[in-house]
């Protein structure tokens, strides 16, 4: 039986990174992972692979492991915030830092400008900066009781350049969870400026003091059609080593596009869905031809698609399988 708590020895035994970057008399605090145990059912899931020594391509009820993510992720979105995701429109990543450079590559061109919330989760930062995007910064503004959103401010710094807006939601580091009414100005400004928002909801189950998280593309039709929304089970279940993430779009022209994107070793995220399916089509030229916008919902056609290796044009797609949650689903959590 495993107590909830671990022992500062059971901790420093462990391989990761957190209580290996630093010497043994520091108490790391650095990194977003608990050091608690896992739930009962997790660690059971992951105990039936290692007996099994079941580390082949999984499947779950005979489904391809995408498949059972993308369908566990619409039956969570239902059961705890009451909104409808349409499974089709999932593409599962190992983890979410792809599913922010993903879309910013996906729905924008170097030069363009995307905002950014501030202060701000440091990757974001460099998925929109290394990918040759121009960062707009937009300043939480601390009211002397909590973090605003400050939309005229967020009106003033858009300019005709701009193409995305990053949301954080609940937001990291603030811990502010936005509520209805500042979502649905956001998502305004979004549709009167037709811009695009990548929604990084990761942190939705960690509300405290009867607050709710909202997904903002569950608003409204209109906000959901321009809106990116990435999450994963890391920050909940406290399995950051068990990659996984998922990228949900609300509109299912979009997904077709992001799949289509050139990994760096020089083949197609779709080409290696189709290798595991036994295909072998390599949809990147394809995309190259037709340009992404005649399949874009409310958002301006992009003029180039993203040019394999180019400078400015960085994407960490591992192209592979699903990873941890995959395994956990086959052992049926
Ligand atoms: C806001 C936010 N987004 C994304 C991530 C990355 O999550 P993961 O490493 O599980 O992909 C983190 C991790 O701390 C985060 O705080």
């Amino acid at each position: 039986m495993t107590t909830f708590e671990l022992s500062i020895d059971a901790l420093r035994a462990r391989r990761n990174s957190k209580w290996n970057r630093y010497g043994g008399d520091v108490i790391p605090a650095w990194v977003a992972e608990m050091d608690f145990s896992v739930a009962a059912p997790i660690q059971a899931a992951v105990q039936q692979t290692v007996d099994q020594m079941d580390y082949g391509y999984p499947l779950r009820n005979g489904n391809r492991a995408d498949i059972a993510v993308n369908n566990a992720f619409a039956a969570r979105m239902k059961e705890r915030f009451d909104w409808e995701v349409d499974p089709d429109n999932v593409l599962a990543l190992a983890d979410l830092v792809q599913g922010t450079f993903a879309p910013i590559r996906v729905f924008s061109e170097p030069g363009d400008g995307v905002v950014l919330q501030v202060p701000a989760y440091p990757p974001f930062r460099e998925a929109i900066i290394d990918n040759g995007r121009r960062l707009i910064e937009f300043p939480m503004v601390d009211d002397g009781t909590r973090y605003q959103l400050d939309i005229p401010a967020l009106e003033r710094l858009i300019d005709p350049t701009t193409r995305i807006l990053v949301l954080c939601n609940p937001q990291n580091p603030t811990g502010r969870v936005f509520e209805r009414d500042e979502l649905l100005e956001f998502g305004r400004v979004a549709i009167e400026r037709d811009l695009i928002i990548i929604s990084d909801e990761i942190h939705s189950d960690l509300v405290f003091d009867g607050r709710k998280h909202i997904p903002i593309a569950s608003l409204s039709p209109e906000i959901a059609a321009r809106t990116v929304t990435i999450t994963s089970p890391t920050k909940s279940f406290n399995i950051p080593g068990l990659r996984c993430a998922v990228v949900y779009f609300g509109s299912g022209a979009a997904r077709p596009l992001l799949q289509e994107l050139p990994a760096p070793h020089g083949r197609s995220a779709q080409h290696h869905r189709h290798r595991r399916d036994g295909g072998g089509v390599d949809a990147g030229p394809a995309l190259a031809r037709r340009g992404a916008g005649a399949s874009r919902q409310g958002a301006r056609p992009r003029r180039q698609p993203p040019a394999q290796g180019a400078a400015g044009n960085k994407f960490p797609y591992s192209g592979s399988d699903v990873h941890g949650l995959a395994r956990l689903l086959q052992a049926g959590v």
